[in-house]
């Protein structure tokens, strides 16, 4: 499974791009608003750390000519860039004519698995669902992960599912389990899932003993 870090902040995202487990980014615009930087400027900077990866840039126009022409805007900026649209129907006409152009697309905002064929028929590179969202009113996140997953194996839709909105470790092990294609995490939920007490105390335990009987690792 690809694993995205779910952030507009260049700095963190520097921090983890070259450790060779980022297999690209998710921006929206709240997490840009919160940066205070001016967007563009900002995915260009985010899309260097990751020339082989994938950077999603979202429209902020809701008509399809808006869509368009901040999609070729963000086009621009790199082959590595794929246009987030919202999943309306404006948002899906502007996903097929971006696929049409050669651009990468990520159809946002998913809250059903019907939603999420459309996206597929619109030839949608991603379809995010967004997983704790769902959750918040009472449904079943992963559910929705599941049914998307039948539906594209059913009719062979090559549309990757990228789990969104994800808030745990056990998201992404159920996401994983679900056969969702992409993960987007926020950097602290990607930094835990590399956490175990067991590993702490198995390293602890190891370096303890070579130390103790004075093992080294001669020529270095
Ligand atoms: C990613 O593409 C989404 O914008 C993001 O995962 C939404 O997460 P949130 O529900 O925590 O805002």
């Amino acid at each position: 499974m690809k694993l995205f870090l779910d952030s507009a902040d260049a700095k963190e995202i520097r921090e983890y791009a070259d450790c060779g487990l980022v297999d690209g980014v998710t921006t929206n615009p709240s997490l840009a608003a919160k940066t205070g930087r001016d967007y563009v400027e900002l995915l260009e900077e985010i899309a260097g750390f990751l020339p082989a990866g994938s950077v999603s840039a979202e429209v902020l126009a809701t008509d399809f000519d808006g869509m368009m022409t901040q999609g070729r805007r963000f086009g621009k900026i790199g082959k590595n860039i794929a246009v987030k649209v919202p999943l309306t129907m404006d948002g899906l006409k502007a996903c097929r004519k971006l696929r049409d152009e050669g651009l990468d697309v990520n159809v946002t905002l998913c809250f059903s698995a019907v939603q999420a064929m459309m996206a597929a028929k619109a030839g949608a590179t991603f379809i995010s669902p967004f997983i704790g969202r769902v959750d918040d009113i009472g449904e079943d996140g992963m559910g929705l992960v599941r049914d998307i997953r039948a539906i594209y194996d059913n009719y062979g839709f090559t549309t990757q599912i990228l789990a969104a909105s994800i808030r745990s470790v056990s998201h992404v092990r159920e996401s994983a389990l679900a056969g969702a294609d992409v993960a987007t995490l926020p950097v602290s939920i990607f930094k835990s899932l590399l956490n175990h007490p067991l590993t702490d105390k198995g390293l602890a335990a190891f370096l303890a003993d070579a130390k103790k009987a004075g093992v080294e690792i001669r020529g270095t």
